[in-house]
């Protein structure tokens, strides 16, 4: 079949072909969208079929409902994620940043899922001897779990028979003789998926597939991937903490909303069942520039330290850096601070990090955020036992944000004692304020006001 299909290069943004790679598309005029796709007489990825065909339309009523069967894949959190369970002849894509523990995950889950069924780990980025080195550094077994070290993928159909579950390490390192282009590229990485697709839903096996993130986040390709794939995963964390957080981003076989936690150690990752204060550090309330809010991540809700660091610029343009909070959000809470509370930044260098490597992505913390700042600006630390949440408009107002309960809920439990949140998420949690002192914010300023007594640093007062 290979020689009948020849390549174009496909635009990825208009669908514009060429015959040979370009760097700008002379169509839409877009740089760096022409990815190398097999196209020929006999297209491998459609088969001809006549329109007589096509099966009788029926009402949704009349429509058999098919129960998936899920297995468990030993990893408690890891189900959750998944909706449940493992589906059969389902495709699902790990996505991460290297060295955050992908291959270490899928090792895991493939030895305990072959010690039932037979399970076949394919991989492309490391030697057996490397995978061996791995599961014996995991305490594992594994006597039954298959494993080829190879790149090319069109073999791999053949190795197939009775396996039920396959990881592919990783996609990015596999090919296919089909497209003359390096592994890795747009191309092969969609043409392999591709293949492994029809694999999947032909023969009813399960792939777990690895992808590599690259620099923008994305995975390689403007998202080539994941319109083909069951479920998508993203493996996130910081590589130096030892916490890593595991987010559906999309699932055909549960929601999207679950997000499991799992901790790195000397022998793998293990699941964290108990997440309360792990994102809180030791030194809270003692330090200035800290602030803590309950941050909704996935479904589950959790208290997250936000740290902040203030020095003066030593000449020309202030910095500003952050990690964990997005850098176009922390500048524009610096904007509204000091217009709207007079609090000067513009001689000042800023830092933001937030505790265990987690993203906050939710306007729900810009409180916090905006609390963490004042502190750090006036030099007075915020008490231990106190948590804030809320949105901040331009205009310096707190909005109301979603599952206001739920946070008051975590902060309960966690035993904070007082928690400021906006004036208009206050009917939902009177029902607390015999437990916690809930403080409503109307405005940024009222906020300031209430944590420091003040709205002017000292020795700054004009
Ligand atoms: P790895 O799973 O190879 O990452 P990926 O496949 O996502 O690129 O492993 C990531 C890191 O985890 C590696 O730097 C070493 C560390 N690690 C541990 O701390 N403990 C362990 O038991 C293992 C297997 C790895
Ligand atoms: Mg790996």
């Amino acid at each position: 079949m290979a020689k009948n299909v020849t390549t174009a290069f496909v635009c990825s943004e208009c669908g514009a072909t060429s015959p040979r790679w370009l760097g700008r598309c002379p169509s839409c005029g877009k740089f760096n969208t022409m990815a190398e796709e097999a196209v020929g007489n006999e297209q491998p990825s459609v088969q001809k079929r006549s329109v007589y065909s096509l099966p009788k339309a029926k009402p949704l009523s009349q429509v058999v409902y098919e129960k998936y069967s899920r297995t468990p894949s030993g990893i408690s959190e890891f189900d959750t994620v998944l909706g449940g369970g493992i589906v059969a002849g389902s495709l699902v894509l790990l996505g991460g940043n290297p060295g955050i523990g992908k291959s270490t995950l899928l090792t895991q889950i493939a030895a305990h899922l072959s010690l039932t069924r037979k399970t076949l780990y394919f991989s492309a980025e490391e030697s057996c001897s490397q995978v061996k080195m791995r599961a014996n550094r995991l305490n594992l077994n594994g006597d039954n779990l298959l494993i080829v070290n190879d790149t090319c993928i069109d073999g791999l159909e053949n190795e197939l028979d009775g396996v039920e579950f396959c990881v592919i390490d990783s996609i990015q390192a596999v090919y296919t003789e089909e497209l003359t282009s390096s592994a890795g590229s747009v191309g092969q990485v969609r043409e392999c998926a591709t293949k492994l697709m029809r694999i999947a839903k032909s023969r009813g096996i399960t792939f777990f597939i690895i992808g590599h993130v690259t620099k923008e986040g994305a995975l390689a390709g403007p998202k080539v991937l994941e319109h083909i794939m069951d479920t998508v995963l993203y493996f996130e964390g910081e590589n130096q903490e030892n916490f890593r957080i595991l987010r559906a981003v999309k699932n055909r076989f549960g929601n999207v909303s679950e997000v499991g936690v799992f901790e790195m150690a000397g022998d793998g990752l293990h699941a964290v069942t108990d997440y309360s204060g792990i994102f809180l550090s030791e030194s809270r309330g003692e330090e200035a520039g800290c602030a803590v809010t309950p941050a909704q991540t996935g479904n589950r809700c959790m208290n997250v330290e936000i740290q902040t660091l203030i020095s003066r610029t030593a000449f020309g343009q202030p910095r500003r850096m952050s990690l964990g909070v997005d850098y176009n959000k922390l500048t524009l809470l610096l904007a509204v601070l000091e217009k709207r509370c007079n609090l000067r930044f513009s001689s000042e260098d800023v830092y933001v990090n937030v505790m265990g490597g987690i993203k906050l992505n939710e306007p729900a913390t810009d409180l916090a955020l905006c609390a963490a700042l004042a502190s750090a600006y006036f030099d007075k630390p915020i008490d231990k036992y106190t948590a804030a949440f809320g949105e901040v408009g331009l205009t310096g107002e707190v909005r109301a944000v979603q599952y206001a309960e739920k946070r008051v809920q975590e902060c309960v439990k966690m035993g904070f004692k007082r928690v400021l949140l906006p004036a208009k998420n206050m009917k939902t949690v009177a029902k607390y304020a015999d437990k916690v002192s809930v403080v409503p914010i109307l405005y940024l300023s009222t906020m300031i006001k209430t944590l420091f007594g003040e709205n002017r640093k000292n020795e700054s007062a004009e």
